[in-house]
């Protein structure tokens, strides 16, 4: 460590307001780019904030997934509760076996799939505005839109039964939550992965159009337990992050309502574009990638060495004019930035062209059939979801009528 570092803090979660990351950041980037961080577990490792370097961090083979499977920069997880990876649980795993995995996955996430699940997405979203129709309002837009929206197109991806979505949203939140006690977490782990072992032999019976049932049934030497491994956090990743940012960014849009002239027109390139500046603006995954150093490697300058655990921050990154100019402003019509709200490298999302249809298609289609659509509370009322691993508003009262 140079002396040039102040003591180690802890990670900021702090926000000044409901859009826009810890302010602490503006002044790490500027200041202390790669700057010490203290854990829960008692240890100290870094935090990376600048564009570039959270970039270089991501792309690095000798920062590893693996080696950073039980650290938190909000929660400690004790030694004798550490336990093994499940079969198939690629997104904690290092090349080469996340490679073999991914590659299997990506297979999966094909061109034809994707586009077979437009209309599929299109359907699910109006069936849901019809709902909140016939419902009234005010309504809560996280409980009424977002998470049944998430929750269906990814039941839809797996091949999942739609009426087993509570109980995948219960398990969901609990996973997610960086305050539940650790055995909790272990119990909700477990009784997920026997749902799926379940469900994967329910496909060999009955094979879908599905990922799971592609899975299945491909020639790659998958075990059962394998597959329902690769299946556990495709659930809770896809869900968790559509839902989120589907109602952070109808938040965004209607404390801003000057953003929302693309979804007034039919322009799909501006439509797209809203959704990439959404995105990046509000990085959901906001308490950052995070590796460990499998050898000493210098990063903007700094040394981090071997075993330490880097906390990558993608909130910070894509605030930074690295990034793009002016970027604490939101502007959907500033066209595409190299963002990293999907992460960077050879982890980043793999359903980033599902979560793009899904936001598109949600907000335009939300606006559309709501177009006087407006917070039914003031914004201070609003809580956030600052202590989750994704970023968002636990609730969003909405009403639409005239007044
Ligand atoms: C707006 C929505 C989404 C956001 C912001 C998001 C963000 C991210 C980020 C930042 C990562 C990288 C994590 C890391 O490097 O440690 C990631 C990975 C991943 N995402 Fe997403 N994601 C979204 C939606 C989805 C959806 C819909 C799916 C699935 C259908 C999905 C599946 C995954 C998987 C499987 C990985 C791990 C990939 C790997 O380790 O190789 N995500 N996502």
């Amino acid at each position: 460590m140079t002396d040039t570092h102040s003591a180690p803090a802890t990670l900021p979660t702090r926000r000044s307001d409901l859009l826009n990351p810890p302010e602490e950041y503006r002044r790490l980037r500027e200041e202390e780019p790669v700057s010490r961080l203290s854990f829960p577990d008692g240890t100290v490792g870094w935090l990376v904030t600048r564009y570039e370097d959270v970039r270089a961090v991501l792309a690095d083979p000798r920062f590893s997934t693996y080696l950073a499977r039980h650290s938190s920069p909000v929660r400690a997880t004790p030694p004798e509760e550490r336990g093994e990876l499940p079969p198939g649980h690629f997104i904690s795993m290092d090349a080469p076996d996340h490679t073999r995995y991914r590659r299997l996955l990506t297979g999966q996430f094909t061109v034809r799939r994707m586009r077979a699940l437009i209309p599929r997405v299109e359907q699910i979203v109006n069936g849901r505005l019809d709902v909140m129709e016939q419902v009234g309002e005010p309504a809560d837009l996280v409980e009424a839109f977002a998470l049944p929206v998430a929750a269906l197109v990814i039941c839809e991806l797996l091949g999942v039964s739609y009426d087993d979505r509570e109980y995948l949203q219960e398990v969901s939140e609990t996973l997610m939550s960086s305050d539940a006690p650790t055995s909790e977490l272990y119990a909700a782990v477990a009784g997920l992965s026997t749902y799926l072992r379940d469900l994967v032999r329910a496909k060999h019976e009955q094979p879908g159009d599905d990922i799971i049932s592609g899975l299945v049934t491909g020639d790659n030497g998958l075990t059962d337990e394998e597959i329902a491994g690769m299946a556990l956090p495709l659930l809770l990743a896809g869900y968790d992050a559509a839902a989120n940012m589907l109602g952070l960014g109808v938040l965004a849009l209607l404390l801003e309502p000057d953003q929302l002239a693309p979804l007034r027109g039919d322009d799909q390139v501006a439509q797209d574009n809203l959704v990439e500046e959404l995105l990046r603006y509000l990085t959901t995954v906001h308490l950052g990638t995070i590796r460990g150093a499998k050898e000493d490697v210098r990063v903007g300058g700094e040394l981090v060495r071997e075993g330490e655990i880097v906390v990558a921050s993608l909130a910070a990154a894509n605030r930074d004019p690295q990034c793009c100019p002016d970027p604490d402003r939101l502007d959907v019509t500033r066209g595409r930035t190299s963002h990293l709200a999907f992460g960077h490298g050879p982890h980043q999302c793999l359903g980033q062209q599902l979560a793009r249809v899904v936001l598109k298609v949600g907000y335009r289609e939300l606006f559309r059939r709501f177009p006087g659509l407006r917070l039914a509370v003031p914004p201070e009322e609003i809580d956030t979801r600052d202590d989750k691993v994704m970023y968002g508003v636990y609730a969003l009262p909405v009403a639409w009528s005239d007044q």
